[in-house]
């Protein structure tokens, strides 16, 4: 096992390219075989003679030859060299023939078995298990492949251009990395659609599934046209294969994966009835779809040079994919809901052990680089990035960047560059966001004086695990002044910061403004400013930025939360009646009403706390948070009833974005009210739910307040053949169990008869559950840290990727008190000491442990 780092600038182009590969696959469930035939040449890019790395893991080798010539090849434990004396000069064929075992295969990761049925995952270094290969994405090469197996259905990337009985040839003419290749063989029907291309051309839609789901693709179909639409409309991009084939897989690590025409899926974000799916289900499934559609282009035709540059396809393409959803529903709810999962989880990242650059510069396992930083706040660079340039800029940088790269295998540098070329700005400043990690600090004041209000803005950037220096980023900040009456009298200017002080001045004032800074969230920084809780209400009442007229709501709350944990405040007049106000404001979006109602999570409370130099605790901060709700409950008693009859939708269920955020606001309505009901109303709901979304938001407002028992047996006898709801049921209990229950919650539902913990979903609708109620996790017995410790340590052989993935529970570690802090680390000691510990969670309880 080799944990050296790998580190970008020892990037070395390829010593050889590949022409083409043609691949066969015997597949059998203990002992597929795997016979490839792969044409090579000498890479001009690397004069003089090399050997040739092949890369391949667990695979035993039948046979190789060069140029039909059988080779004594001795594989060592990460692949295969040939020895540049022993290769021609000019172009030559490299055959083998390998054998693997899918339904061995638990890690998920090449070719593996799920219920029956033959997959792949090869992103990031998955083909190397299927077979011997230059595995790495600046190789790219048209495949052929030829499937055989009884199975009905055989599918592969690109076209298919023949077929028998217990057969198919599939080619796929697009030269592709082999992390983009993909193989599907099972029992499966389609849901299938028709889409033509605004040249023309009709293309083939196909959602495989297993028999009986077939009727739950209707919705991630009709995303998938949208997204087709709408990447002509507003990138100019067109699909470019006759057929486009998304399967369901039940076994995933991941969300989906964007493989070349053959987009596999885990089930979770395709299936879907309103019975079965919640709203955010809905809304989860018409973003990934449309992002792993979108990675046609932004992945597939244009890839990554290596992997240090993932967020060259994955920053653009969650970026397009925010664009996406927000053209289809509300830009301002989509924008606020992106800024509260960056914060949750990037500013998270960014704070602790784990803290990286958007482009890391090492990794020991890039499984563990799949990260909130490379997606999340890739993505936000991308937004500020079209800030600076403007919508124009930004629409002739794309074109230029599809343009000039397509069929490449590019970089940061060839990304910036394009920016630089179309619009003549120097960007060598921007690219710091690019290799500095951590959050900047905006600290923000102002004057007022002769008509003449100014900003004074400092940009502090702290350091964070090996980089102890920063400097200054540039950092737009979108900004409006408010008249003092509400009316607006600067509209939405973009200030540029470049140093870390910096002054703007606004003249012509009559009156003293009120700043409404950073709007939009025009970068992903921590704005602070002192400022009153009545300027807050003023902008929560009167901004014209939706999205800083729910930010000022936020922050009033985080204020009053805040002091409430700190000194058993409880919640002044003034909040209360400030969010009741935007709560019942009828003239406002319900959607927005129902974020405007959502409390600070306890998490983001923890970070907030320690931010500011207390230590948190985590029962401290629940215990304020449950008083909050009760005391917004009763302020709002009056008005509740109403709301949630006035909320019920007519009609039947529609997964659109108004009803959605009528539903949001009604849940939210119901959950205060069972605060004051028992809970009467909201079994009512329950009982009387026609969808997943109230079915399962009454009974999360019920077990919130300790009942629910009767509802949660009831779901579980309707539910308990379907694995996607049962795995809503397994979460609930865990997320709202109470902080002392919750790992006796976890031991009680993991020797439940359906608790299949070989499978990532069920897996993470558990153990991920624990960590997400966070005085559950952090409760001071150490029981959280232990069962979270305990599972990590019995999955990580199996799974490591999913294991790594959840550990990042403990990056928190540093926020808490000496005793949970201790309790921590002998966890993360334990799983260190583990017996054959994989690279992946080795890597991950390292950093953290340091
Ligand atoms: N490229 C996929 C996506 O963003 C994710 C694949 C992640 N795979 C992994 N092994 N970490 O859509
Ligand atoms: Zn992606």
């Amino acid at each position: 096992m080799t944990d050296t780092p790998i580190r970008l600038v020892d990037y070395l182009p390829p010593s050889h390219l590949v022409d083409s590969v043609a691949l066969t696959f015997r597949l059998h469930p203990q002992a597929t075989r795997v016979l490839s035939q792969v044409c090579l040449r000498p890479n001009p890019a690397r004069p003089g003679r090399h050997d040739l790395r092949l890369d391949g893991e667990a695979l035993r080798l039948i046979g190789a030859a060069v140029d039909g010539v059988p080779i004594a090849a001795m594989p060592d434990e990460t692949g295969l060299t040939l020895p540049a004396s022993s290769l021609p000069d000019g172009p030559f064929t490299f055959t083998a023939e390998v054998e693997i075992a899918p339904e061995a295969n638990t890690a998920l990761e090449g070719l593996y078995m799920s219920r029956g049925m033959y997959c792949t995952q090869c992103e990031a270094e998955g083909f190397r298990k299927i077979t011997f290969y230059p595995d790495r994405p600046d190789v790219m090469a048209p495949f052929r492949v030829r499937i055989e197996s009884d199975l009905p259905v055989l599918l592969s990337n690109g076209n298919e251009v023949a077929n028998g009985p217990g057969w198919a040839e599939w080619h796929d003419p697009w030269p592709k990395p082999a992390y983009l290749f993909a193989l599907v063989a099972g029992d499966l029907v389609a849901h299938s659609a028709g889409f033509t291309t605004m040249s023309g051309r009709d293309v083939a839609l196909n959602i495989w599934v297993r028999p009986g789901d077939e009727a739950r693709c209707g919705y991630a179909m009709d995303s998938l046209i949208r997204s087709m639409k709408w990447d002509e409309d507003v990138y100019g991009r067109e699909y470019d294969l006759d057929v486009f084939n998304i399967v369901a897989v039940d076994d995933f690590n991941m969300g989906a994966m964007e493989n070349k025409g053959l987009n596999i899926f885990n089930s979770k974000y395709v299936l879907a009835l309103p019975e079965t799916a919640t709203d955010d289900d809905f809304a989860r499934i018409e973003a990934i779809i449309a992002h792993e559609y979108f990675h046609n282009w932004t992945g597939n035709r244009i890839t990554c040079r290596d992997w240090f540059q993932l967020c060259l396809k994955e920053g653009l393409t969650v970026f397009r994919d925010q664009q996406f959803s927000s053209d289809m529903r509300s830009a301002a709810v989509k924008r606020i809901e992106d800024v509260l999962t960056l914060r949750a989880r990037q500013f998270r990242e960014d704070d602790g052990p784990l803290a990286h650059p958007v482009r890391p510069e090492e990794y020991i396992e890039i499984n563990n680089f799949y990260t909130a930083t490379v997606y999340e706040k890739g993505a936000e660079l991308i937004g500020m990035l079209k800030r600076l340039v403007g919508d124009k800029g930004y629409a002739k940088a794309l074109d230029l960047y599809f343009r000039r790269h397509d069929g490449q295998a590019a970089t940061i540098e060839d990304w910036l560059a394009v920016f630089e070329d179309a619009t003549g700005r120097d960007l060598s400043r921007f690219k710091l966001w690019y290799s500095e990690a951590g959050t900047p600090r905006l600290k923000v004041t102002d004057d007022f004086r002769d008509g003449r209000f100014s900003l004074h803005v400092e940009q502090v950037n702290l350091p964070t695990p090996g980089q102890p220096d920063k400097h200054p980023k540039v950092i737009p900040i979108a900004v409006g002044l408010l008249n003092p009456n509400g009316d607006e009298v600067v509209p939405t200017t973009v200030l540029e910061l470049t140093e870390t002080r910096q002054s703007f001045h606004f003249d012509g004032l009559a009156a003293r403004p009120v700043p409404s800074i950073l709007r939009g969230f025009s970068a992903p920084v921590v704005l602070e400013r002192a400022t009153t809780p009545e300027e807050r209400a003023f902008l929560l009442a009167h901004d014209t930025d939706p999205f800083n007229k729910w930010e000022a709501g936020r922050a009033l709350a985080k204020e009053v939360l805040a002091r409430m944990v700190t000194d058993g405040a409880q919640p002044g007049p003034d909040w209360l009646d400030a969010l009741a106000r935007v709560a019942l404001d009828e003239a406002l979006d319900p959607a927005f009403r129902a974020l405007a109602l959502r409390l600070p999570g306890e998490d983001d409370m923890a970070q907030t706390l320690h931010a500011a130099g207390h230590v948190p605790d985590p029962d401290r901060i629940h215990a304020a948070r449950q008083r909050m709700a009760a005391a917004l409950a009763e302020r709002l008693d009056p008005a509740l009833p109403g709301l949630i009859d006035a909320l019920a939708e007519p009609g039947p269920f529609t997964p659109e974005a108004r009803a959605a955020g009528r539903r949001a606001l009604r849940l939210a309505a119901l959950g205060l009210m069972t605060r004051r009901d028992g809970g009467a109303r909201a079994a009512a709901v329950f009982r009387a739910a026609n969808n997943m979304t109230e079915e399962v938001g009454a009974l999360s407002c019920l077990l919130d307040v300790g009942r629910g028992q009767e509802e949660l047996a009831l779901f579980e006898s309707r539910w308990g053949r379907d694995r996607l709801v049962m795995d809503k049921w397994f979460t609930l209990q865990i997320l709202h169990a109470a902080p002392a229950e919750a790992a006796a919650k976890v031991d009680r539902l993991t020797a439940h008869p359906d608790f299949d913990w070989k499978n990532p979903n069920r897996f993470r609708a558990v153990i991920g559950a624990l960590s997400a109620n966070h005085a559950g996790f952090h409760h001071a017995s150490g029981a959280g840290y232990r069962v979270l410790a305990d599972w990590l340590i019995r999955l990580d052989p199996l799974n490591p990727q999913t294991a790594a993935r959840m550990s990042t529970a403990f990056e928190t570690r540093a926020r808490y008190d000496a005793d949970r802090q201790a309790l921590m680390a002998d966890q993360l000691d334990r799983i260190l000491a583990a017996p054959a510990l994989s690279r992946d969670l080795a890597e991950m309880a390292g950093r953290m442990r340091r």
